[in-house]
């Protein structure tokens, strides 16, 4: 009997301590999770690539490991309270490094060369302010779209959308501009992430302003109407990989 207490008592700072040593690991392993949580499901929500999302998790994450190693180096428990200031800490110091970046940071306009001969005025405005933001020359970013990483996912749209269709350089480079009318159908363009939360209301179609539109793009020569079909526009297609 009074062995065991003797062992008890001997083996009891053991466990606490331990018992504190792995609380604070699962608060830090925890703190990683959230952080991946956070940031992979921001960056569907931006559409950002997943292996810049991933990084930017990993480099939060380090970080903020490595305040940690710090503070235990000076004798410091990790604690609920220390993982909260080494993950803000590491969160607010990313954001800061990344803004180095220089890719996305501008959008510089591109040539305007020709656009469709559009049907009507009308159909011009909302193309202009449905599609123009990823698919012509004279792209407009507001200003909180040139903050990292949000400006990585709006450079990568603009690239993108361009080398598939730019309407400012139709009358040389009509790209995919005869899928038009068949996208906006299939509800696939302007994309999903582009107007979710309210953003761009102006992008975000009525089943009427789509019938409208369609309309238009019907009597806009090269927009996928009949007249790609009988080829007036459709021999072009040829010619996108000629830059
Ligand atoms: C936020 C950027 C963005 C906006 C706004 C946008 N697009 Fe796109 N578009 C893209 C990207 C990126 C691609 C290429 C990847 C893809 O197909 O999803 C694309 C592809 C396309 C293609 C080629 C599709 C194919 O299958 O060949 C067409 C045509 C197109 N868009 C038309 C439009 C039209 C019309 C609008 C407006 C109603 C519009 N887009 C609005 C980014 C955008």
């Amino acid at each position: 009997m009074s062995s065991d207490s003797a062992n008890s008592t001997g083996i009891d700072p053991a466990p606490a301590a331990g018992g504190r040593g792995r609380r604070g690991t699962a608060v830090y392993l925890g703190g990683a999770a959230v952080v991946l949580a956070v940031v992979l499901g921001g960056s569907l929500v931006i559409d950002l690539s997943p292996a810049a999302a991933l990084a930017l998790a990993v480099v939060v994450i380090v970080m903020a490991l490595a305040l940690l190693a710090r503070r235990q180096m000076r004798g410091g428990a990790s604690t609920a309270g220390s993982a909260v200031v080494h993950y803000g800490v590491a969160g607010v110091a990313t954001l800061l490094l990344i803004q180095l970046v220089p890719y996305g940071r501008s959008i510089p306009d591109t040539p305007v060369v020709g656009e469709p001969a559009w049907a009507d005025e009308q159909t011009r405005r909302t193309m202009v302010s449905a599609c123009f933001d990823c698919h012509s020359s004279t792209v407009e970013v507001a200003w909180f779209s040139k903050i990292a990483p949000l400006s990585w996912a709006v450079k990568s749209h603009v690239d993108e959308g361009r080398e598939r269709v730019n309407y400012s350089i139709f009358a040389v480079e009509p790209g995919d501009a005869a899928e038009t009318i068949a996208v906006i159908l299939d509800g696939s363009m302007p994309p999903a992430y582009y107007t979710r939360f309210g953003r761009h209301p102006e992008a975000r179609l009525s089943g009427a302003e789509i019938a409208q539109l369609v309309a238009g793009l019907q009597a806009t020569p090269g927009m996928g109407g009949d007249d790609s079909i009988t080829g007036r526009y459709g021999d072009d297609e040829d010619d996108d990989d000629d830059e």
